[in-house]
This record gives C-alpha cells, structure tokens and sequence, in this order.
C-alpha cells in the first residue's frame, strides 16, 4: 500500500567526480527497479552533475539541507528553487546532525519544509532522540515535540510530500541499529501522531523510513515490520554494492 523508499545520505563525502562514479554504479545496478522509490542525496556542490547522470533512471536526487527563503541577502544558503533547478527532487530537512552541530530548532525546520513543499519538493524529515533522552524515557516526548513542531500548519494534503525519517542519534553511525522491535514502536508511535495531526488516510499513506547504522545486514528484519517503510542510509550508501542491496531488501 506504501511505496517503499529507500534514501542514500551522502553527508560530507565524495568529490565531483566521485560522487559522479557512484552514481554511474548506481544507475546502473538499480536501473530495473521500479516498486521501491530511491533516492541519493550528496553534497551541494555534485547535484546538478549527478542530475544530468539520473537523467532517464529510476533514481530521484535530493539535497541535504535547504533555507527556508527563495533568494536575497542569505550568504552562504541555498534556497528550495535553486535546489530544484539543480535537478532535486526532494531535501532532506532536520538531520539530527545539524540539530545538533548547527543547533537548528524545530521552527527552523518547520519553515525549511514550507519553503520546500511551496517549491514543490519532496521533504524527508528527520526526527530521533539522543541516548540520553531514550535512558531519561523521554523517547516519546521527545518525538512528539519535533513531529508536531516540524509538521506545524500543514494540511493533510501536503503531507503526500513528506517522507519522515525515524532516526535514533545513538544508532547514527555507530553500527548499533535498533532493535527491530524498538524501531517498529516508535514509527507505529510515530504514525498514531500523524492520526492525531492530521486523519486516517494521511497517518496510513505516510511513508516512515528508519535511519541509523541501516546495512544489507540488517535491512530484511527492519523492512519487514508493519510501520517502517524504508530507510534513510548514511555510511553503507557510499558503496554501491551495500547499497543496491539494501535497496533490494527481502
Ligand atoms: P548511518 O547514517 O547509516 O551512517 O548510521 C544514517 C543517517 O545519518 O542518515
């Protein structure tokens, strides 16, 4: 009922011509896919030309980062609009890196995903608590306070484009995932939050994509839980191999 989507987060990695060299791989060891939605995000600077190699392919591009206005006096920023005339489909909005190293709040990202719906963009929003919160218990405040912060003032409408991503900073790069179970508890929480904001149809077709230390090693067990509907992919979809693997999970 909900396409699978599986996204690749670049992060700071991978020169022009390295990123170009991925995605040729890429390309061409996913080129048959067409039931899962899949998406690689690399840095500013290779967009526009790894949009002219996913020209033709089943593979969508996104962006790591957007801000929330559409030209002007924003040194250093980069709007919605020009992401998508470099070729984006989607931005990645709210990665618990930046929440923490460049201290963005929940309204900042609320006005990043307005910016980058009004840009008609796909948004994946990410959301997840520290290992100090989920230790205190405060897991699932902690999630309601960004969901309803990052989701404030959209209609259920615009939820179509909105991907969200379940990621516990403590499985961000660690190799510790979690548990299938604790993974499928907070996105079946995660989804009776969308029923509360929004209604029935929006919480059933949104896609929740789980994110933290995802490889082809443990990818079967987490998509085969009811709530989690993807994954969002940092270090193992920098290597082709890992991650057309991922994307045809079991
Ligand atoms: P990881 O990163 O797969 O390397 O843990 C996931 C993410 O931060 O999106």
């Amino acid at each position: 009922m909900r396409k699978p989507v599986i996204a690749g987060n670049w992060k700071l990695n991978k020169t022009i011509a390295e990123a170009k060299a991925l995605t040729t791989e890429l390309v061409a060891g996913l080129a048959d896919v067409t039931d899962i939605e899949i998406i690689i995000a690399p840095v500013f600077t290779a967009l526009s030309p790894v949009a002219d190699l996913l020209k033709g392919s089943p593979l969508q591009l996104a962006a790591q980062n957007c801000y929330p206005q559409e030209t002007g006096a924003f040194t250093g920023e980069v709007s919605p609009l020009m992401l998508k005339d470099a070729g984006c489909q989607a931005v990645i909005i709210g990665h618990s890196e930046r929440r923490q190293l460049l201290k963005e709040s929940n309204e900042l990202i609320n006005q990043k995903i307005k910016k980058t719906l009004a840009a008609d963009l796909k948004v994946i929003f990410c959301i997840g608590e520290t290992l100090e919160e989920r230790e205190k218990d405060l897991t699932l405040d902690i999630l309601t306070t960004q969901v309803k912060g990052g989701l404030l003032g959209l209609a259920p409408e615009q939820m179509t484009d909105v991907i969200i991503a379940y990621e516990p900073v403590w499985a961000i790069g660690t190799g510790r995932t979690a548990s299938n179970e604790q993974a499928q508890e907070a996105h079946s929480f995660i989804r009776g939050l969308l029923l509360g904001l929004f209604d029935q149809a929006t919480a059933d077709a949104c896609r929740i994509l789980y994110g933290g230390s995802v490889k082809p090693a443990n990818v079967d067990g987490l998509m085969a839980q009811d709530d989690i509907d993807g994954a969002l992919v940092g270090g193992a979809s920098l290597k082709a191999a890992d991650f057309c693997r991922i994307v045809k999970f079991e």
